[in-house]
């Protein structure tokens, strides 16, 4: 019987690297805050998480991480929010490896909880699966592949609430292209058409990190929302830093504007924490 993942024999040279720079804070601690606002006071029992862009659960540090961020990644130990406090408990074990979003979500979430990680490396999605064979949550799905042809086949619905996790390289407007790390238009109408027949509320992140290739924020936010909007997605709110620039943003179907309100705190929180400044717009009224 595995006693701990850390005992699955995980070749330390198999395990990759992630980005280690302030796209992990805004992708993940926003997150985990709605993930406590959701069942502390939406009462929301059951969550699904789809993470597209799923990644291996626990990352290692690149050789060169940015000096920024490993200052930051060393205050975390004493903070009081709630991506703070998964961080802490997941990285106990050992101090130089990074949690992914399922990772967190499954610290996090004390009731039920389906996992749906796709995930396109083999090494990553190996992981994935060893992982959870270990972490135990209900039923999870490892979609080894792209995940358009997952969303393609149809989505299934579970529990009370769906979030669907988007963590791409970047957004590009003009695609598609041969590059199927990036995000584009035409993504966003395969998930519209997946997610159609849920009755229950659907949260979707989109993150991009570039604005290469004609991608400037505004450009990007409007094609989101045009695309999204067609399934009746609405803007919950929208998390930058300007330096290096980095957008996050929440769309919700079913949901109420008390999100928002728990965006503001991780907004606050993660300014005070960091001493980045990461701001918020477009949120529900
Ligand atoms: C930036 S990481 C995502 C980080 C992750 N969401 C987290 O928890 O922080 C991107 C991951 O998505 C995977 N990936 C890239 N393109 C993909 C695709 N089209 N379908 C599924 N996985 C993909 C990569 O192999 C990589 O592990």
């Amino acid at each position: 019987m595995v006693r701990a993942y850390e005992d699955l024999r995980i070749r330390i040279a198999d395990v990759p690297t992630f980005a280690a720079n302030p796209g992990n804070l805004l992708q993940h601690w926003p997150f985990c805050y709605l993930l406590d606002v959701l069942q502390r006071n939406h009462g929301v029992r059951a969550l699904t998480l789809v993470d597209a862009y799923a990644m291996c659960p626990f990352a290692t540090y690149p050789s060169d991480v940015e000096p920024t961020f490993r200052r930051i990644a060393d205050g975390l130990r004493t903070g009081k929010s709630p991506y703070e406090q998964a961080w802490r408990a997941l990285t106990q074990a050992s101090s130089d490896r990074y949690p992914s979003t399922a990772a967190l979500a499954l610290s996090l979430w004390h009731g039920p909880l389906k996992l749906v990680l796709c995930e396109i490396d083999d090494v990553s999605a190996s992981q994935l699966r060893d992982w959870l064979q270990y972490a135990n949550p209900m039923n999870p799905q490892v979609h080894h592949g792209d995940w358009r042809a997952l969303f393609a086949a149809g989505l299934t619905e579970h529990g009370d609430f769906t979030i669907i996790s988007f963590d791409p390289k970047m957004f590009d407007r003009h695609g598609p292209s041969a590059n199927r790390s990036h995000l584009w238009p035409d993504d966003l109408d395969l998930v519209v058409a997946a997610t159609q027949h849920f009755i229950h509320p659907v949260l979707i992140q989109l993150s991009t990190y570039s604005t290469n290739r004609d991608n400037a924020y505004p450009a990007v936010l409007r094609t989101w929302r045009e695309r999204l909007g067609k399934g009746a997605f609405r803007s919950v709110g929208v998390l930058r830093l300007r330096h290096p620039t980095m957008m996050t943003a929440f769309f919700g179907r079913a949901v109420t504007s008390s999100l928002s309100g728990a965006l503001g705190d991780a907004r606050r929180s993660m300014c005070a924490r960091t001493g980045l400044d990461f701001t918020l717009s477009d949120t529900l009224g």
